[in-house]
Formats: structure tokens, sequence, C-alpha cells
């Protein structure tokens, strides 16, 4: 029996195959549901509280929708200038303050474990937006929602993780999630911005199959879906360093020749220069779909926190 009410959604290391099955299940209903009548009353008189110390557009605004498409109320900060942040309040006691207004918490923050912390100090479910390079749950739920939706299924698919794997959480979430089926995981990175270790102890230890190799055209033809990411500029320590490989990955157009044909690209967004725009006219491209996509999974999310669902 799954229940997640009051659940705190901190980390894909957290959920079982029958968990994450159950959450994508929930998330096609609120699809059909919003397709059908565009909103629901389910969350009617509970508050969502978005508390973004780091920048967003995708993951708050459509937490935001989410909710307001489960008939529920939005309160927040996308930054911390106008917050009591800037007069030197903590972290913790700004989680608490907050917790006095709001059913459930919807936390971004550039230190990884901060969405831990919060879950600690409040009564509220915490869901983690982002903990700096840690992890993003709720990007790779919705990421394997689109690769069901779009494949039909998620075990027996060749997945290939590309680019900045060492510092963009949603690479870390994604194989976390992923590790609770039966993919084969290309792990395509140059040599500098390789998978942490501690990402891959885990998939030993979960017996995924995965290998890592440093071009995607070695393995562009063999895959059923290319999963790429920007080069995380503000994780590094230094402009030198990201200026060494900030063009070192690139999905050219010219590449897609050898792919398969049902192969899909998905991309967590924003993009950079690691995805030009020509490809979203390949039939390859989903990652609008699959921004479409994160609503419904927060949708889903929402109300089982909320025990509504
Ligand atoms: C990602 C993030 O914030 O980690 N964006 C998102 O939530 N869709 C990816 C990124 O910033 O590159």
């Amino acid at each position: 029996m799954v229940d997640f009410t009051g659940r705190d959604i901190i980390s894909c290391k957290d959920f079982t195959r029958e968990e994450i099955v159950y959450i994508l299940d929930k998330a096609s209903s609120m699809e059909e549901l919003v397709k059908k009548q565009g909103s629901t009353d389910l969350l009617k008189g509970k508050i969502l509280a978005t508390l973004f110390f780091e920048p967003s557009t995708r993951t708050r605004l459509s937490f935001e929708a989410a909710m307001l498409r489960m008939g529920g109320s939005v309160i927040g900060f996308s930054s911390i200038e106008g917050t009591s942040i800037m007069k030197g309040e903590s972290f913790e006691d700004t989680i608490r303050t907050v917790d006095q207004y709001a059913d459930v918490l919807v936390v971004r923050h550039p230190k990884p474990g901060s969405a831990k912390i919060a879950a600690n100090v409040a009564e509220s479910p915490v869901i983690n937006a982002g903990d700096g390079p840690n992890e993003h749950p709720t990007q790779a739920l919705l990421d394997l929602y689109t690769i069901r939706k779009e494949k039909g299924r998620i075990d027996d698919l060749d997945i290939a993780l590309v680019g900045d794997l060492k510092h963009a959480r949603t690479m870390h979430s994604l194989a976390y999630a992923l590790s609770n089926f039966k993919v084969k995981l290309y792990l395509v990175s140059p040599p500098q911005l390789r998978m942490p270790s501690e990402v891959l102890d885990y998939l030993d230890k979960k017996k995924v199959e995965y290998v890592e190799v440093s071009n995607i055209s070695e393995v562009i033809s063999k895959v059923d879906v290319v999963y790429v990411v920007r080069v995380q500029k503000e994780r590094f320590k230094s402009i030198e360093e990201y200026e060494k490989v900030k063009a070192s990955y690139i999905i050219k157009p010219e590449l897609l020749s050898k792919a398969r044909k049902d192969m899909i690209i998905l991309h967590p967004l924003p993009r950079t220069i690691e995805l030009p725009v020509e490809v979203d006219k390949t039939p390859h491209a989903k990652y609008f779909g699959q921004v479409r996509n994160g609503v419904y999974v927060r949708m889903a999310l929402l109300g089982l926190v909320l025990g509504r669902l």
C-alpha cells in the first residue's frame, strides 16, 4: 500500500519502483483530468509556498500552475531580495516561518542537503525543487513520466545521459530514479564532467548496467532516449574551468541522421548551446511536451503529499 500523505520529497533514492509507478499513474489521471475539465477543486483551501533561493522558470511556475489547477492557492518568493534573509535571517528560521502559513513547501536552494534541513524543521511536507548540484527529484519524475508516455515503457530502454553529469542535479536524480528499472545507461560527458562516484556507486549497488563514454557520436545510433543538460556554469569554481568545457558537447542536427527513427531527445531546460534550435523541428524533439508534463506530475505530487489523491 503506497501512502504519500505528509511525506517529504527529498531524494530519488527514497522511492521504490512501486512508488514511482504509483506517482506516474496518478500523474496520468491528472493529465486526463486537465484535458477533460481544465481544473479540479481537490486542493481547495490548501496553500502552497514556493521558496526559491535560486533562479527558476519551469519548476516554480509549474508548481504554481499545478496548485492553481487543483483549486489551491500559492504564496512565495522567487529570489531572496525583498525577504528577511537580507536582514540576516537564517534558512531554518525562514522555513519555520513559512511553515506557519502554508500546507506544503517547495524549496530550491544552492546548498546540497538544504531540502533535508528544511524537512527537519518544517511540519508541513517539503518538496525539494533542487538543492544545489545534489538532486532535483520532481524533475526526474517528470522525465520518467515523459519517457513512459513517449516510449510506452521504461524497462528495456537504452538511455544516454549527456553533458555536465558532474554538476547537474537533474542527472543525479534521474540516474537514481532509473535504477529501479531495467535500463542500460550510457553516461556521456567530457572527462572533467563525469558522473560523481557517489552516483556510480549507487548504480553499482542497484546492479544497473552502465558505460561511461566521452562522445555522443559513439552511442547515438544505439539509444532510445538522449537526455541532455546544459553545462551548469554557476557550479564551477572558476570561469576558466567553465570556459574549457562550455562547448564540449552539442547535439548537432547532422548527428541525428545516425539515430533511430523513434529515438527521443529530452532536456530539463533551460538550454544554452548544447541543443541548437534546429533540433526542435525534428521528430526526436520532445522537450516542450516534457515541460507540460511537469504540471501533471506536480499536480499528482501535491495531491499525494496533501492526502487528497
Ligand atoms: C534544471 C535545474 O534547475 O536543475 N532546470 C529545471 O529545473 N528544469 C536544469 C538546469 O538548470 O540546467
